[in-house]
């Protein structure tokens, strides 16, 4: 009920926000008061640090048995994820909850589902140490680490302590902010041009805003940026049955019994790339997933074709890697 109210009074400010902008002279209803906005396409980052992150990213000594490297689960000619309901760590591990992308994890306000953690610094520790992922531990890491003569040099010539735990932390999330998204052509629209995406594309980003995904989907990410309650007007839970703890969401965080089944909204950000969806990889298709956000979030029904549109809308938000299309990057890699 707390964020179901919370969640009415921010579908209100973003009304007003709309309405006056309306009046603006000139009828510029400017791009800068759109819920979404543009991914920058400048970074400042020191490409050296980004070498190493990236190196360590794909690095298998990071897990116990050396089989899993931080790219096995997030592959980056796949949209960032396994393409698993949930994930598999080592020795076949089954995790408890499915991988989200980590293109764009740099905007997120928290990392994780129930956003345990604050910073891509303090989450690179996380799987290292997570017996369903990678099952090693720091003092394994380092040891095994130390033992490349060419990566200890490395870490010397940019940190002055050298090869350190919250250096290889450093190193990952520096790589990890590079991992940002632009030019998708919804975000050429946002910057003017209108050419970049059809007619039907828009009518779903309008239909978007006008059922109120945009509430709790928006932003830089079109997510990412608060945590809200899954089910907010139906009992998603006890409809798909099975309950898992990974179903209670921030609750295992703050034992706040409001807390239960309330997670990150995710960003969707080249989303079309991501399936299967939601915490427990139940969706396996965008429109699976839409009609289970209409279903649980917003408690309406739509036509076929206002559903079908947003899908429509939600395909322009897939952006570039590395001046590449990320679908073009997957299509290369599946050849
Ligand atoms: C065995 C598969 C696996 C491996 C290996 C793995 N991850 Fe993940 N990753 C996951 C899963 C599953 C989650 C979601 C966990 C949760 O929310 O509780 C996740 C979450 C994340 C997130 C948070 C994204 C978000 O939107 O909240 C980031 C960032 C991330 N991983 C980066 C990494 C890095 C860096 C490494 C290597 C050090 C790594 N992962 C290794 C499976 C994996
Ligand atoms: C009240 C907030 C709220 C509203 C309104 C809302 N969503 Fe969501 N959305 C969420 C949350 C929270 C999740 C994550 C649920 C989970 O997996 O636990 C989510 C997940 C999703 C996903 C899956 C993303 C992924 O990577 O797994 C899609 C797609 C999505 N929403 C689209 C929409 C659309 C389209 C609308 C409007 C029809 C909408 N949402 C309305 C909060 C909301």
């Amino acid at each position: 009920m707390r964020s179901n109210t919370s969640l009415r009074n921010f579908t209100g400010a973003l009304l007003l926000c709309a309405s006056a902008a309306a009046v603006l002279p000139g009828g510029a209803a400017a791009q800068s008061d759109e819920p979404i906005k543009p991914i920058p396409t400048e970074l400042k980052l020191d490409p050296k640090k980004v070498a190493l992150g990236e190196k360590l990213f794909n690095d298998k000594r990071l897990s116990r048995d050396n089989t899993l490297s931080c790219a096995s689960c997030h592959n980056l000619s796949a949209g960032g994820i396994d393409g698993m309901a949930s994930s598999v760590g080592i020795g076949g591990a089954k995790g408890p909850i499915n991988a989200p992308t980590v293109f764009n994890s740099a905007l997120n306000f928290r990392q994780f589902w129930d956003g345990r953690v604050n910073s891509l610094e303090e989450q690179a520790a996380g799987p290292i140490h997570d017996p369903k992922e990678m099952g090693s531990s720091w003092v394994e890491v380092l040891s095994k680490l130390s033992q490349d003569a060419a990566l200890v040099a490395q870490f010397k010539e940019l940190y002055p302590d050298g090869l350190q735990s919250k250096n290889v932390q450093d190193g990952i999330s520096t790589f990890e902010r590079t991992l940002v998204t632009p030019n998708a052509r919804f975000d050429k629209y946002l910057r003017g041009d209108k050419n970049a995406i059809s007619s039907d594309e828009l009518k779903g980003y309008e239909l978007f805003k006008k059922y109120g995904c945009v509430a709790c989907h928006q932003g830089v990410a079109v997510g990412g940026n608060m945590f809200q309650t899954f089910g907010v007007m139906g009992d998603y839970f006890a409809q798909r049955g099975n309950p898992t703890a990974a179903d209670m969401g921030r609750y295992n965080v703050t034992k706040n019994e409001a807390d239960k089944h309330v997670f990150k909204v995710p960003s969707l950000r080249n989303v079309a790339l991501t399936a299967p969806y939601f915490h427990d990889g139940s969706a396996k298709t965008l429109n699976d997933a839409v009609a289970v956000m209409f279903k649980y979030q917003l408690g309406r029904t739509a036509s076929q074709q206002d559903k079908d549109q947003i899908v429509m809308f939600l395909r322009t938000l897939t952006g570039e890697y590395k001046g590449q299309p990320l679908d073009r990057i997957q299509r290369t890699a599946a050849k």
